[in-house]
């Protein structure tokens, strides 16, 4: 099928290079002109496991081009996808200016015969699929098309496996004719399809995502429970992980969610909510709980190491998940930052993140000496700070590690390591829920 896809970011660069990879024509639509040019020059702008290699062979297959020319994607397309942001405003609530604006454009070459499926992929609030309808209907009186939501459930550093193998495809439509068509494009992925109305489809992302969220700050508050009662919350998570109804994944403490859609979705639905009368208080303590959990890390360290300032630490990771080079609403940021502000010297390593930390300048290169390999940051560190749990620090060895710092103290806020061999090894260890560990 020929389709097109209106914003080249995480989702829409990732569903066009796997919608291509499973034989289709795929055009992808960005305004921005350097991106829609590093593209066809084969540089990817994100870091993604497999994105590369993906973009490339279907490039040269001739399935994925890249264009600035919304005309140019609608005319050659049966079914067009708008993947642009939708960010937050202060409020909480979304900004759906891109939304509307792409709206009006696919409206503007919308032909009269040309049967169109406009499908959105961003998030969006409920009812956004019949904003955009009526803005289409009202910017072109003749133009015969369906709109379709479809949100997208990628994670970022598995976003290729994750939309090749879906758990679920989630169709929100109110035409036969749409959802055939959108079933036919889904075909080749083998997934399970959920077809439903509009707002229900929309209403899915902002619960998923807000669920999955509830989730980790409800473990966050048991990993309080166990480290003043001297239980250990890996335990605990497994225990209660293993009733089938509950299940382990997202029961992992730590510092914080972060990213660019927990942090944004909950908000979002907080505010949707609000808006709809019907107030969401439950979302608002996950919230808190989410912001607690760094404050909780830092007092940590401050009981530890008293005071901060002219401390030298090591942090591990700025990235807001392993895998990935997005540094935006990263937790392991926001520490740094917070051990700057008190005085601290830190030395910084992140495999992928530390380039666009201090290009988008999340990070000051004056006060953070970013380092080229952990080793490195930990040398004659009073502390070493783990933020990210990057597959590569489980590999590093921490004899090595010990013998380089001043002091043996590692704080570990995502239990990446394992208490008794940090015992073993000489350390003094603190991580999240579990009882700290002294030689
Ligand atoms: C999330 C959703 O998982 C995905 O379905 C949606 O499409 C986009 O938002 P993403 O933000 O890429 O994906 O990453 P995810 O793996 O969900 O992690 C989000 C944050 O939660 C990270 O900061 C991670 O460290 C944290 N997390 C995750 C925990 O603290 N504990 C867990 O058990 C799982």
């Amino acid at each position: 099928m020929e389709l097109c896809i209106i914003g080249s970011g995480y989702v829409g660069l990732v569903s066009g290079a796997c919608f291509a990879e499973v034989g289709h024509h795929v055009v992808c639509v960005d305004n921005d002109k350097r991106k829609v040019e590093m593209l066809q020059a084969g540089k990817i702008p994100i870091y993604e496991p497999g994105l590369e290699d993906l973009v490339h062979r279907n490039v040269a297959a001739k399935r994925l081009r890249f264009t600035n020319s919304i005309e140019d994607g609608v005319d050659h397309s049966q079914v067009i996808f708008i993947a642009v942001p939708t960010p937050p405003q202060v409020d909480g609530s979304v900004d759906l200016t891109y939304i509307e604006q792409v709206a009006r454009e696919i409206a503007g070459v919308l032909k009269k015969d040309a049967y169109r499926v406009v499908v959105d992929k961003s998030t969006v609030p409920v009812k956004t699929g019949e904003k955009v309808e009526a803005t289409i209907k009202r910017y072109n009186r003749d133009a015969d098309f369906d709109v379709v939501s479809n949100p997208e459930f990628l994670r970022e550093g598995c976003a290729v496996p994750d939309l090749m193998n879906p758990d679920r495809i989630v169709i929100g439509s109110a035409s036969n004719k749409a959802t055939d068509l959108m079933k036919r494009l889904y075909e080749p992925f083998k997934a399970p399809i959920l077809v439903t109305d509009i707002n229900s489809a929309e209403l899915i992302k902002h619960a998923a995502n807000s669920f999955l969220s509830l989730k980790i700050s409800y473990i966050n508050a048991v990993a309080s429970i166990c480290e003043a009662s001297g239980a250990d919350v890996e335990m605990v998570a497994d225990g209660i992980g293993m009733d089938k109804r509950i299940g382990r994944n997202f029961l992992n403490s730590g510092i914080g969610y972060g990213g660019s859609c927990f942090p944004k979705d909950v908000k979002a639905f907080i505010s949707i909510a609000r808006q709809l009368g019907t107030p969401f208080a439950l979302l608002e303590e996950v919230e808190r709980i989410n912001a607690h959990q760094l404050n909780r890390f830092i007092d940590k360290i401050r009981d530890a190491l008293w005071v901060l300032k002219d401390k030298k630490v090591a942090v591990w990771g700025m990235t807001f998940k392993p895998d990935t080079d997005d540094v935006r609403n990263s937790v392991a940021i926001d520490l740094i930052n917070r051990l700057v502000s008190d005085g601290a010297h830190v030395t910084a390593y992140d495999p992928k993140g530390a380039e666009k930390a201090v290009d988008w300048k999340l990070v000051d290169p004056a006060k953070v000496r970013i380092t080229k390999s952990p080793l490195e940051a930990v040398e004659g560190a009073e502390a070493l700070i783990l933020a990210t749990e990057w597959k590569e620090f489980v590999n590093v060895d921490l004899a090595q590690v010990k013998a380089k710092m001043h002091t043996p103290l590692v704080f570990d806020g995502r239990n990446l390591f394992n208490p008794e061999t940090m015992r073993e090894l000489g350390f003094t260890y603190f991580s999240m829920g579990r009882p700290t560990v002294k030689p």
